[in-house]
């Protein structure tokens, strides 16, 4: 039997082969400890410098700027518990918004336990952060703002650098999770004019299990994880070379192509929505139409079950889904709810997301596979 169709490059993404070519002499031959000075660390510290050169290529920083993680979840933790957690003293307010990963909002709800107060900044329809509500909203003891680049689900990206620049007059850090958006869109810190900023490896063809995070210099260094004092004495603990080596060459690849690749995803993405949206009735695609990331697509079937859907399509077109069945109950997701998708449309919403390896048969295939599959369910 053959594979499905892989429309889903929001959830993962394959390694580029230029990541498994420079990954190998790791996983073969470096096997040393970066920190050892005799002749067996040489080759894994170059390649844990190299790499932080390459993160730094594609983010505009300096490589000292760049402490990395085990992926895009610890990235944000890093970011709130332990340098918002720091400034205890100076301030406990902090400002989110309420599409972001539950990366995000878990440690939000876990920095509320421990004495930090919350605004959860809503979104219109597109799925849109306002500056005007995060200026609103910003108090005398407000010290962080964290406001995803761009929507893992629809694809949304937020205006960072206007309410970056809101946030520096104020002297409040400027976190964003640019999880979804590094690869994919220009995530330059000093155009963002943030902080800090997280980095996830799977989202840009590096392995799972790997990560950055930005830290502007002069952002007080918080120890997250003590032990021997690898990444600047911040976060301890024997380098995950391998995976640090791939992440690099992965950065060094999408910086290289970034447009070409858009606008091949961009391409493909626009190629299934057209598709969809004039062989099918009662279709509407969420996100906002050009502030959006070049190759995701949200997109809703009035009155059909999301889960019901990707299950007839799921042999031939591996997807994503907006909501999901339990025991009769249809939950939607709280991005869709957030942006006031009406129920009878949020329910039926399936995430389709292309890739640099998404070829035109591919998307014509799914096509045929989608729309007999939605014209039989709704009978
Ligand atoms: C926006 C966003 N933030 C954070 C994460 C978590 O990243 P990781 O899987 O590397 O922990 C994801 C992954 O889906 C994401 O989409």
């Amino acid at each position: 039997m053959s594979q499905p169709i892989y429309l889903d490059y929001n959830g993962t993404t394959p390694h580029a082969p230029e990541v498994i070519a420079a990954m190998r002499p790791f996983l073969e031959t470096h096997f040393g400890n970066p920190s050892s000075s005799h002749w067996y660390g040489t080759g894994p510290r170059k390649g844990v410098q190299t790499a932080r050169g390459q993160v730094a290529g594609i983010l505009g920083c300096r490589a000292d700027e760049v402490l990395f993680t085990s992926g895009g979840t610890e990235s944000n933790n890093q970011a709130l518990k332990a340098i918002a957690g720091a400034r205890y003293a100076q301030g406990s307010h902090l400002i989110t918004s309420s599409i972001e990963h539950p990366a995000i909002l878990a440690v939000c709800r876990f920095m509320e336990d421990h004495g930090f107060a919350v605004t959860i900044l809503p979104v219109d329809e597109d799925g849109l952060v306002n500056p005007a509500d995060a200026a609103a909203a910003i108090r005398p003891d407000t010290i962080m703002i964290s406001i995803m680049h761009a929507n893992n689900e629809v694809g949304t990206i937020q205006p960072i650098a206007e309410i970056a620049a809101l946030a520096r007059e104020k002297g409040i850090l400027m976190h964003t999770d640019a999880a979804q958006s590094v690869g994919k869109i220009p995530t330059r810190v000093t155009d963002l004019g943030v902080d800090l900023l997280s980095v996830a490896g799977h989202k840009l063809y590096a392995p799972k299990g790997i990560g950055a995070l930005f830290i502007r210099e002069g952002v007080a260094p918080e120890v997250y994880c003590h032990g021997a004092g690898q990444e600047n004495g911040r976060r301890a603990g024997t380098e995950n070379v391998l995976e640090i080596v791939g992440l690099g060459k992965a950065c060094e690849i999408a910086a290289a192509q970034l447009d070409h690749n858009a606008r091949h995803m961009r391409e493909m993405r626009d190629r299934l929505e057209t598709g969809l949206e004039s062989a099918l009735q009662e279709v509407r695609i969420n996100g906002h139409r050009a502030k959006r990331l070049p190759n995701t697509c949200s997109i809703s079937f009035r009155g059909l079950a999301a889960d019901r859907l990707l299950d007839a399509i799921g042999g031939e077109v591996a997807a994503s889904a907006g909501a999901a069945c339990h025991a009769d109950q249809v939950e939607v997701s709280h991005v869709l709810q957030a942006m006031q998708v009406p129920a009878a449309w949020a329910k039926g919403t399936l995430r389709f997301t292309t890739g640099r390896a998404t070829t035109a048969a591919e998307i014509d295939r799914a096509l045929e596979v989608i729309v007999a599959a939605v014209k039989r369910m709704r009978g």
